[in-house]
């Protein structure tokens, strides 16, 4: 086991450089938007098709230009790395038990999006402690101003850590699908994040419906619910077929925007990511993610000290 003084010491560190955060040097980077985006894909429900929309949209995002870094949040059970087909060099799980840096994990995948693996059946990182929160945000606050997007896959439900990683986007991107238990999950989900956590708007890409009709449907069922029982605002990112390539591409570990670009899948997920590159160009100052961990700490802290 790790011995405790270089864990603590690196969250007392990671403290530190979170202080010291030169906001000039995200300013400078040579890259098409000033601040990074960081945006997070959320569900009530399992299973509706976060990591295959992130992975998809990280690589749409790269074929536009941008540079794109997907942290694979679903700490217990991740699976961003399989649906990519690609071996993780050291997972998130050593970095928090303070063994490596985020540095040594980052992994460039197909189509030029670079990972932060998550490992899969641990369980002590299925809720995460205040210390491991505030050095995995110092630690990500550290590389991903490199980046014009941080892309976060986060675990489903209503549990601490889907909150952590969803409060600390600028924009939360609820995945659903037409099926009504997907639809009350994620009202579910929305419920505690607006009352809880003061969020007010959100994003929607319905997926896996047979057509355009139905993601209507679904989004408009949702939109009306939330709008009129929790006063939020939803905005529709378009949506993405049920497409049988796309279980063919989770089968092979290829992501179905480089193996069939063309398919009806590809180009849904095409339309999500010229949406999210529009959000991001409208809203480039709501975007500093310096901004969006700091305020992070203060409610988790803050909420400790309050029980
Ligand atoms: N557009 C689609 N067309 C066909 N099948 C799909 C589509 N999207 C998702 N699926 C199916 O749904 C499964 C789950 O997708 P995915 O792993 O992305 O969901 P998830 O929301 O990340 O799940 P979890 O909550 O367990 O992390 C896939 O393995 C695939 O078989
Ligand atoms: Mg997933």
């Amino acid at each position: 086991m790790l011995g405790e003084s270089k864990h603590q010491s690196r969250i007392k560190a990671g403290t530190e450089h979170c202080r010291g955060f030169d906001v000039e040097k995200v300013g400078n980077r040579e890259s098409q938007q000033a601040v990074t985006r960081v945006v997070s894909f959320t569900s009530g429900k399992g299973g509706v098709g976060k990591t295959h929309t992130v992975v998809n949209t990280a690589i749409s995002l790269a074929a536009q230009g941008y540079s794109v870094l997907v942290l694979d949040a679903d700490l217990g059970l991740a699976n961003v790395d399989v649906l990519l087909g690609i071996q993780p060099k050291g997972t998130l799980h050593e970095v928090l038990k303070g063994k490596c840096s985020l540095d040594d994990i980052l992994i460039e995948a197909p189509g030029g999006i670079t990972i932060i693996p998550a490992a899969s059946g641990v369980e002590e990182f299925q809720s995460l402690e205040s210390s491991e929160k505030m050095l995995l945000m110092s630690e990500v606050e550290r590389i991903a101003h490199r980046f014009d997007f941080l892309l976060i896959d986060t675990p489903a439900g209503i549990g601490p850590d889907v909150m952590y990683f969803n409060t600390a986007a600028a924009e939360i991107v609820c995945v659903i699908t037409g099926e009504p238990t997907s639809l009350t999950d994620s009202y579910a989900l929305i419920k505690v994040l607006s009352s809880e956590y003061g969020e007010r708007t959100f994003s929607v890409v319905v997926n896996n419906v047979p057509s355009e009709s139905e993601a209507n449907i679904a989004f408009n069922t949702l939109a009306r619910a939330v709008g009129k029982f929790l006063q939020v605002e939803t905005r529709y990112m378009g949506w993405i077929p049920n497409d049988g390539q796309v279980r063919e591409c989770i089968m092979d570990r290829r992501p179905i925007s480089l193996a069939f670009p063309s398919s009806r899948a590809a180009r849904g997920v095409v339309d999500v990511s010229n949406v999210l590159a529009k959000h991001a160009k409208e809203n480039r100052v709501k975007g500093g993610m310096q901004f969006f961990f700091r305020q992070l700490l203060e409610l988790s802290y803050g909420k400790e000290a309050a029980c």
